[in-house]
């Protein structure tokens, strides 16, 4: 296999980081099986940081294709308003009557009910104000290009004064949360379950924040 380059985002990357984003949606897997919309689940995840903070995204490639990439935010409080991206995606798309994402919002919707409470979607962001995503395709896993994004992501992060940074994943992404742990990341507070999130047997899926002081 060709040797696996890590680099700033290019604009000409756009394609292939949205791509990935699909392809490893849920825990590193494919998400099309409970959300067959590629351009809002792309959206949702990685669409405001390469169009709008792209300086904090970088890319793993081998030359020809896009295999991995982290984003980030530098201060989440001026970042991605998730909430407005996902309702405009599910209002813009029609998402609420298409098959293959109907099924899963209106199981959130009853697990809101249900639950009456929403996973927080970010710790203290006077102590931890940047966060990040990452994922890589199962071809540039397990090399160590993950070690080097995320040291890439907190050197910058230093470089400018930040004080620190959080993620959220899933508790159920015992691989994630191994990794993150070995970045020197921490669990933060409790995992809340999460809206229409499913094992594939079933059981609920939990959201985890995570914190590492810089
Ligand atoms: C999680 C992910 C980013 C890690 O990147 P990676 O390149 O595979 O990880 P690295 O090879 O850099 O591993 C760094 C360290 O993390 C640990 N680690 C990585 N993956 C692990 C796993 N699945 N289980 C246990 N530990 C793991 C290793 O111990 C390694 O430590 P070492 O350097 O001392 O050997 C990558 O596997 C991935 O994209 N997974 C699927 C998508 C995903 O789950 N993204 C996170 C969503 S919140």
């Amino acid at each position: 296999m060709a040797e696996i380059e890590i680099r700033p985002y290019e604009p000409s990357d756009r394609a292939g980081v949205r791509d990935v984003c699909f392809l490893t949606g849920y825990m590193g897997e494919p998400v099309e099986f409970e959300w067959a919309d590629a351009k809002s689940f792309s959206d949702i995840w990685v669409g405001w940081y390469i169009d709008n903070e792209p300086e904090s995204a970088w890319v793993a490639a081998d030359g020809v294709d896009v295999l991995g990439y982290l984003v980030g935010c530098r201060d989440t409080a001026d970042g991605p308003n998730l909430a407005a991206i996902f309702v405009r995606s599910v209002f813009t798309r029609g998402l609420l009557l298409r098959p293959g994402t109907a099924p899963y919002l209106w199981r959130s919707v009853a697990d809101v009910v249900r639950d009456r409470r929403l996973p927080p979607v970010a710790p203290d962001l006077a102590r931890w104000p940047a966060h990040l995503h990452i994922d890589l395709l199962p071809a540039a896993r397990g090399s160590g290009v993950g070690r080097r994004l995320i040291s890439l992501w907190c050197a910058t992060l230093r470089d400018a004064g930040v004080p620190g940074v959080h993620l959220g994943t899933l508790v159920e992404n015992t691989g994630a949360v191994a990794f993150f742990e070995a970045m020197g990341f921490r669990p933060h507070g409790s995992p809340v379950a999460v809206p229409g999130g499913r094992t594939r047997d079933g059981g609920r899926l939990h959201a985890l924040l995570m914190v590492k002081d810089l």
